[in-house]
Parts: C-alpha cells; sequence; structure tokens
C-alpha cells in the first residue's frame, strides 16, 4: 500500500505517525474541544453508533467511545489503525474500544447503520476527482438511519485564499527532536489547499514530505455536492481562527481557517 504508485495522502500518513503527536494517537486539548462541540452540533444521544471516516490514529474515536457512543473507526493506513488501537489500549487497557476497520471511505467495508457519520481534520478532501468525494458522501448515505447525520471538517476557502501562511513548529512541539515548518498556500485554480511540511533535523537539507493537497470548497460549492448525495439542512460553522468555539457558530469567512459542514438525511 505504501510503494510509488499509492497516492500521496498514504505516504503522507506514514510519514506523520512519526512527527505529530496527533497522528500518533495522542489526544489533545483540540480534539477534546472538537468532541465537546461535536456533541452539541450533532446532537449525539447516549448509544449513538458513529462511523469515524479518515479516523487516522483515532483521537475522536477514543474519546467518543469513553463518552458512551458505539464507535467504528475507519481508515485506509494499517499502521495509523495500529496506532489507534495502541492509543486506545494505553488509556484503557481493559475495556472494549472503538471497533478499527481497514477500508476505503468511498466503499466502506461496514453496513451500518450510524446515527452519525464523521470526518475530521481532512480525512474528505484528499481526492483529485470530485466523483471521489460525491461517492463518499452517497456511501455515507447508505449507511445512516433516517435522519442521520453528517459532518465534514473542511478548510475554509474564503480564509485560505487570503491568508498564506507558514508556520514554525520548534523540537517537542510536533516532533520531538526536530524543527517542522508547515506552509499552506491555497491554488485557486484548483481550489485546493497545498501544505508542505518540512523536517528539518540538523543535516544541510530538510526533508520535504509529499505535498499535503486538499479540496477547499466555498460553501456554495460543499452545499450542491453534500444536497447531491441526499442530504438536506446543510449548515456551515466557522471557527475562531484555529481554535474550536464552544458553541455552533455561523461562518466568519475571514477570521475561520476551517468549516464544518453538518447535514442530515431526510
Ligand atoms: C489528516 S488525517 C486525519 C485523521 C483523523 N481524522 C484526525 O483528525 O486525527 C487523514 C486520514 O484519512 C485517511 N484516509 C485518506 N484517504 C482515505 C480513504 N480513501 N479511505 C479511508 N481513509 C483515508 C488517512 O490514512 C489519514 O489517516
Amino acid at each position: 500500500m505504501n510503494d510509488d504508485a499509492s497516492p500521496w495522502w498514504m505516504k503522507l500518513s506514514a510519514s506523520m505517525a512519526a512527527i505529530d503527536p496527533a497522528f500518533a494517537g495522542e489526544i489533545d486539548r483540540l480534539a477534546e474541544e472538537q468532541v465537546d462541540l461535536m456533541e452539541r452540533a450533532l446532537r449525539l444521544q447516549a448509544g449513538d453508533r458513529l462511523l469515524d471516516l479518515g479516523c487516522g490514529a483515532g483521537r475522536h474515536s477514543c474519546l467518543l467511545h469513553e463518552r458512551g457512543y458505539a464507535l467504528t473507526g475507519l481508515d485506509l493506513a494499517p499502521a495509523v489503525l495500529d496506532l489507534a488501537r495502541t492509543a486506545w489500549t494505553r488509556r484503557h487497557a481493559q475495556q472494549e474500544g472503538p471497533r478499527w476497520v481497514l477500508g476505503d471511505m468511498r466503499a466502506p467495508p461496514v453496513s451500518g447503520p450510524f446515527e452519525a457519520i464523521i470526518a475530521m481534520d481532512a480525512a474528505f478532501g484528499v481526492f483529485e476527482d470530485e466523483a471521489d468525494h460525491l461517492s463518499v458522501l452517497v456511501a455515507a448515505a447508505e449507511r445512516l438511519v433516517q435522519g442521520g447525520r453528517l459532518l465534514l471538517e473542511i478548510p475554509n476557502a474564503y480564509y485560505w485564499a487570503c491568508h498564506e501562511s507558514t508556520r514554525h513548529f520548534p523540537p517537542g512541539t510536533l516532533a520531538a527532536d526536530a524543527h517542522i515548518v508547515r506552509n499552506y498556500r491555497f491554488d485557486a485554480e484548483s481550489g485546493r489547499l497545498k501544505d508542505q511540511i518540512l523536517i528539518f533535523r540538523g543535516g544541510p537539507e530538510p526533508e520535504a514530505l509529499p505535498v499535503q493537497s486538499l479540496r477547499a470548497w466555498a460553501p456554495t460549492e460543499i452545499r450542491s455536492l453534500v444536497q447531491a448525495a441526499g442530504f438536506q439542512d446543510v449548515r456551515i460553522l466557522g471557527m475562531d481562527g484555529w481554535r474550536v468555539p464552544a458553541q455552533p457558530q455561523p461562518l466568519d469567512a475571514a477570521r475561520s481557517a476551517f468549516t464544518w459542514v453538518l447535514a442530515r438525511l431526510p
């Protein structure tokens, strides 16, 4: 799966686990705040069955499972699912954790049904072909109960169109022993946010990871795509810059780096 022919996101997943604590399954304050807001925005009820598409190392799946929901975490990368299993065992050695499933979100090998499906932190938006994004949404709709809810976290195109950003993470923040520099640049023609990650370990040249390239839809575009898969009541929520607000808030296009797209089935 991780040979030269594999897509960039598979190669990136493997490298990110080595440098980013979130990818390695460390549950940070951000994930806690996201799950707090998720419970409100999705109106979750105890015992709800939830599917986490592109669950990565399982930070949201683990937290939601701890809070009494029945989680299935799905990811295409076996290495990150191993990290997710380890993350759960580290926190709860004896207790049964989420169900971890290896598979492609375009055709998840799970039947559900689920009360809600989430795709957090750029798990949705990786595909080059828009038809693949629609396939993910159609597959999600098929696995939800009537009235089931959807949450997608995506970059806010309006924000990134005017905020090229370079962020420096000194040793001990992302990687334990290396400087990490991430450069985010919006490509208007493709409507994609490009994230170049460089790792400086002290040698003459940094290591460059595969460029993360994410579709960043404008609200009207993502609303149409979600509706094309049969969802309704599409709501676009905003963040406080990079931070998660305590309550659902409307999108302030200039201030919100990411948006949450919420929708439900009839
Ligand atoms: C940026 S990570 C986000 C992980 C997690 N949602 C989080 O917030 O910590 C994106 C994840 O999506 C997974 N992914 C990418 N394409 C996928 C696909 N077609 N089907 C399932 N998972 C996929 C990657 O392996 C990676 O773990």
